[in-house]
């Protein structure tokens, strides 16, 4: 009786870190992910800052930073909005994704970057989505990919311009537009 009281315990307990100990299941929902007490970290300097004009179809100019400062996922997305009014960038095709993966693997130096992009699992179906709204009708992930136990986000890797996903916590270089 007593073993099995303590087998259904070890069960719970195992059950209970499964379910909140995986790296993706630290994310917290959405917007969240503050660690208490920790300051705001303050705007990237010019120097590891680096800034390109894309001229668009119809005489829409696209701006982008480049950011050689690593955060997590939701810090590099708030600091894309109170540093540049922007946020993390989205990306719609071939072209642009070679042209960011390019610069980004000039001015930062991780070999991935935060792009604006998150992926998330509601039973068997995982689905990704641009933070920004926009509609997600282009992606380039790498072989295995996108992987996602409950929430992970959207890194570009410099060398090959795939995607993959990144356990959110991850410190990285990002992409901002603006
Ligand atoms: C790719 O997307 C950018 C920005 O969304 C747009 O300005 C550009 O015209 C597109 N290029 C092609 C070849 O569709
Ligand atoms: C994808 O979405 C972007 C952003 O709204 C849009 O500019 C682009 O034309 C779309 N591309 C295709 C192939 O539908």
């Amino acid at each position: 009786m007593k073993l099995l009281v303590l087998l259904a315990l070890l069960g719970t307990v195992s059950a209970h870190q499964l379910h909140e100990g995986t790296p993706e299941q630290e994310v917290p929902a959405e917007q969240g992910e503050e660690e208490p007490g920790e300051p705001e970290p303050p705007c990237p300097t010019e120097s590891e800052s680096f800034r390109m004009t894309v001229p668009g179809s119809g005489g829409h100019t696209y701006r982008y930073v480049f950011v050689n400062n690593c955060q997590t996922f939701w810090r590099a997305r708030k600091l894309c909005a109170r540093c540049y009014r922007g946020r993390l960038a989205s990306i719609h095709n071939y072209s642009t994704n070679q042209r960011l993966r390019c610069t980004a693997r000039a001015r930062t130096n991780r070999g991935q970057v935060w792009i604006g992009g998150v992926t998330s699992r509601w039973f068997w179906r995982v689905s990704s989505r641009w933070i920004d709204h926009s509609p997600w009708n282009y992606s380039n992930w790498a072989r295995g990919n996108p992987r996602c136990f409950w929430k992970t986000c959207v890194a570009l890797c410099t060398a090959s311009g795939q995607w993959r996903s990144v356990r959110c916590r991850a410190r990285l270089p990002f992409i901002c537009e603006y």
